[in-house]
This record gives structure tokens, C-alpha cells and sequence, in this order.
């Protein structure tokens, strides 16, 4: 009927179609298959998840509320061109009451224990809405630079938790995007990039790992590669031209530029090329 399910017979569900547009949007628009998407069918059902306190459920039937929820809804509505005020209406607050005495972002609302992988979704979104000035940035940048261990050089998800190259990703994006909102550079990119060269690559299989000992998998071959882009390339930040861009805004002007690993430019809030993102997005706007 227009929304994704993971597989064939399955419910729509909120992670999915995360995951269906943005591999779509990697698709250049191959046999029109953008136009085959039911864009007026997916804000439809976008809008039934909403829920009273800002937050999308990510099933219609069954589905919890957090904060990936509401990143899955926003980076598919602003890729589609649906980011109307109906959908938006309330999720700032939401994501604004999600911010732990730490300064990172738990799931869901007051005091649930910050986490990498939650305050990327949370700072991601509250870019997309325009909205990071409503929460305590700079101990947000605190909380980003205690992720990082002196030893091992890469990122824990959270307080007193192991080092895991997927969150090079979760919170070197998070990181980025501060740093794009002018909040100055609270990680060592340099020191990142060695814990992913020396650390997450395995000699005997290809792909990446999240830590020694550990075997490569699609996850975080994904993410560590993406924390890799991110680490090395910064160039979407000098594309800024006003204090009020958002990185969603990132034209593809250095379509050329390889990072020293030989990685395109990402957009930090999509985890996609920005070429890409941007011509899918001009599709749909
Ligand atoms: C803890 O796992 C991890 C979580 C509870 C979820 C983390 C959330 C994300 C990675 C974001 C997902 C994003 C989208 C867009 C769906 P753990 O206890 O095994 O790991 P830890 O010890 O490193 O905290
Ligand atoms: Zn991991």
C-alpha cells in the first residue's frame, strides 16, 4: 500500500523504510524506480505512527517510541519532501526532553541513560527540524570527547562501556554535526582513524569489526566505514554558507574530493554521499 515492510508480507515498520529509501536513494533512479515510490501513501502512514507526546511508534500494530523511531520518520520525510509542520508539530520537545544530566540522549524522555546510538538519532533529527539550539550544547560536546578513550583511541557508546568502531559513526556523526553548527571540534579525528585502521580491519576476511577479536560483519562494515568518512573528511563543514544551514542543505560541490582512504563525502545526519542525497532529494522537491 505505499510504506516499506522488511521483507515481503511483512507490516510496514519505521526501521525499514529507513533502510528501503535510503538504499533507494543510492539507486540513481534506475528503471524510474523513484517514481514507483507511494510518497502521498508513506505520509499517510507516517502520520497515524505519530503520538501524542511527539514521538512516532514504529509499527502501527506493535512498535515502541524512542528516538530512532523519530530519526527513521524525519531523514524519510526530508528526503521525500514531506516535512510538513503537521508531522513535525511537537517532536522538538520530545527530543529536547530526552537529553540526560550527562549530556548525551537516552531513548526517550527524563533521565533514561544517554547513549551513543540514541543521541545521534536525537541530534540528527533536531537538525533536521532546525532545533539543536534548544539543548545544552556544550555539554552535548563534553559528553562526545568522554566517549573517547585515551588508550584505544576509538568511541564506547557509553559511560564505562567498551570501545566499538560503530560508534566512529554514532557519535563521530553526532560530533560532526556540532562541529558543522559551529560548536567548535570536540573529538580527536586523527586518533579515531587510527583505531579503525589498526583496530577494526581483520588481515584474514574483508569488511570491518567492531573491536579485535571480533569477527567483520555488515553492520559494522557500514558504520565503521561511514565513521572512516567521517574522520577524514571535513569538507562539508567549510561548505557552510550561513549559521542557519543545516548539513541537510550540503550541495554536492566537491562530487570529486576522495578522502585519504579513498571515501566519498557523507552527509553526517544521512550516513549517505552527499551527490547522491542531494539528487534523490531534488527529485522529490
Ligand atoms: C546497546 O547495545 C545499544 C542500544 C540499546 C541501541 C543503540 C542504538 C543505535 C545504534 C541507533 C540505531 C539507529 C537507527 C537509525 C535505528 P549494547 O549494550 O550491546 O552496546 P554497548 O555496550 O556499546 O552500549
Ligand atoms: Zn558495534
Amino acid at each position: 500500500g505505499g510504506p516499506f515492510g522488511g521483507c515481503i508480507g511483512q507490516l510496514p515498520h519505521l526501521a525499514s523504510n529507513y533502510a528501503a529509501i535510503c538504499a533507494l536513494s543510492l539507486c540513481d533512479n534506475v528503471g524510474n524506480c523513484w517514481d514507483k515510490i507511494n510518497v502521498a501513501a508513506i505520509y499517510r502512514w507516517l502520520l497515524s505512527l505519530k503520538q501524542e507526546d511527539g514521538s512516532f511508534k514504529t509499527c502501527l500494530k506493535v512498535g515502541e517510541t524512542d528516538t530512532r523511531g523519530v530519526f527513521c520518520a524525519l531523514s524519510v520525510a526530508s528526503m521525500l519532501g514531506i516535512l510538513t509542520e503537521e508531522l513535525c508539530e511537537g517532536v522538538e520537545d520530545f527530543l529536547v526532553s530526552c537529553q540526560s544530566y550527562e549530556g548525551g540522549f537516552g531513548a526517550c524522555a527524563h533521565e533514561d541513560e544517554a547513549h551513543g546510538g540514541y543521541s545521534f538519532c536525537a541530534i540528527a533529527s533536531l537538525c533536521i527540524l532546525g532545533g539543536l539550539d534548544n539543548i545544552d550544547l556544550s555539554k552535548l560536546a563534553l559528553w562526545c570527547s568522554q566517549r573517547q578513550y585515551n588508550a584505544e583511541k576509538g568511541f564506547c557508546g557509553r559511560s564505562n562501556k567498551l570501545v566499538d568502531g560503530c560508534y566512529s559513526f554514532w557519535v563521530g556523526s553526532t560530533a560532526a554535526i556540532l562541529e558543522w553548527h559551529g560548536v567548535g571540534e570536540c573529538i580527536n579525528k586523527e586518533a579515531l582513524k587510527q583505531y579503525i585502521l589498526y583496530c577494526c580491519q581483520n588481515s584474514k576476511r574483508p569488511g570491518l569489526r567492531d573491536k579485535p577479536g571480533t569477527n567483520p560483519d555488515f553492520y559494522h562494515t557500514n558504520y565503521v566505514l561511514l565513521g572512516l568518512a567521517i574522520a577524514e573528511n571535513a569538507c562539508f563543514i567549510s561548505n557552510k554558507i550561513n549559521d542557519h544551514d543545516s548539513p541537510f542543505l550540503i550541495s554536492p560541490d566537491h562530487k570529486d574530493f576522495r578522502s585519504a582512504s579513498g571515501l566519498l563525502p557523507i552527509n553526517p545526519i544521512y550516513g549517505l554521499p552527499v551527490e547522491n542525497l542531494y539528487r534523490f532529494n531534488q527529485h522529490f522537491t
